[in-house]
């Protein structure tokens, strides 16, 4: 008996990407992907908080065209818009971490590279501007190779994940049911001493040593409170990435928009300040930047994208975001991203 084809996915572009990825990628990766911690209360919160935040638009400034080319770090990107890091690109598309790197660079874009990414970072390619994003395990020195790799492949920065000790535990996450799906594509760049153990010990001393062992700015990503981010830079941290993981570690962690709002009013121009959580739209990123962010990162929908198209949907999700938020600036009366904060 034929099976009719399933109808195409009708509805909001983003909507229509993602259940175009679900179809197209493995189950059990699938659940991977999209799961959280616990109850999955704060990844289910996690766009709510954007949603929640009301502009003050401004008139009568001529604004025509916004220009929303800025700086992440000193690294020109076209949008404010960059690609979170997320380990099994490989399990999601083929072309794996490769393909979001070539994604990514089609869009004048940056993204970050998890530590535990399934291809050699010299295989990379030479993409986009990207930077390393760090699991430290136990045995520090285990980790000076990778870093040093990373930064020959042209890492220019570090994220260092501190709201890790360990994966948070997932209900319906199996990962028992991930057959074809090969398990190498898991920590590619570890030496192979690396046993695998994660990192429950992180101290501030932490920060200084990979910024030494690496020779490059570390981002400390997983703050979620104004008294760690000022901690973190007199540490040495170069700038601070607010973040919940997604929902994936803490359940009922505080939404990262909340937080933004603490971590800026401590930092002050000291640093530049990144968020990730729950952007779904260009008006997400709107409510980020007037918030005081200086760049947001897009987790699962990169993921989508990059299961769905390939690095070609990756360049047009970065791409559509792009628009829409070059829409909310112009229609809120700011002609860059820096004027965003105005509008609180
Ligand atoms: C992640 N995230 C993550 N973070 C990190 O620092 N290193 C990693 O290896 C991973 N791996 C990973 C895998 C998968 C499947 C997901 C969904 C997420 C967290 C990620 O960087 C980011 O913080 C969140 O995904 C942001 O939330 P949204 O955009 O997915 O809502």
């Amino acid at each position: 008996m034929d099976l009719e084809p399933a109808p195409e996915p009708q509805g909001p572009w983003l909507e229509v990407l993602r259940e175009r990825a679900r179809r197209s990628i493995h189950p059990a990766v699938w659940a991977y992907l999209q799961a959280g911690a616990g109850e999955g209360m704060t990844t289910a919160e996690a766009n709510d908080a954007w949603r929640a935040v009301r502009f003050r638009p401004q008139v009568l400034r001529a604004v025509g065209e916004a220009d929303l080319a800025t700086t992440l770090l000193g690294t020109s990107v076209t949008s404010p818009i960059a690609v979170a890091p997320s380990a099994m690109q490989r399990a999601v598309h083929t072309g794996g971490e490769r393909a979001m790197a070539e994604g990514v660079a089609e869009a004048g874009s940056l993204h970050v590279v998890s530590s535990n990414s399934g291809t050699r970072f010299a295989d990379l390619g030479a993409a986009g501007p990207w930077w390393l994003q760090a699991y430290l395990p136990p045995e520090r020195d285990l980790f000076r190779p990778v870093a040093q790799a990373a930064v020959a492949a042209g890492a220019r920065a570090v994220a260092l994940t501190v709201d890790t000790p360990y994966p948070g535990s997932k209900p319906g996450v199996d990962h028992e049911d991930w057959s074809g799906i090969d398990l190498s594509w898991w920590r590619a760049n570890y030496p192979e001493a690396d046993d695998g153990r994660w990192q429950d010990a992180l101290t501030l001393e932490d920060i200084g040593w990979l910024r030494d062992a690496a020779g490059v700015p570390v981002v400390v990503k997983g703050v979620l409170r104004g008294d760690d981010a000022l901690r973190c830079l007199d540490a040495g941290a170069a700038a601070v990435y607010v973040s919940n993981h997604g929902g994936r570690q803490l359940d009922r962690a505080v939404d990262t928009a909340t937080a933004l709002r603490e971590v800026v009013a401590a930092v002050g121009d000291r640093a530049e300040v990144y968020v990730d959580g729950g952007i779904r739209a260009g008006v997400d990123v709107l409510a980020a930047l007037a918030l005081g962010a200086r760049g947001v990162f897009v987790g699962r929908p990169a993921l989508w994208a990059l299961g769905a198209e390939g690095g070609p949907g990756v360049a047009r999700l970065l791409g559509e975001l792009r628009s829409e938020l070059k829409e909310c600036l112009e229609q809120a009366g700011c002609a860059s991203p820096d004027e965003a904060p105005g509008l609180l």
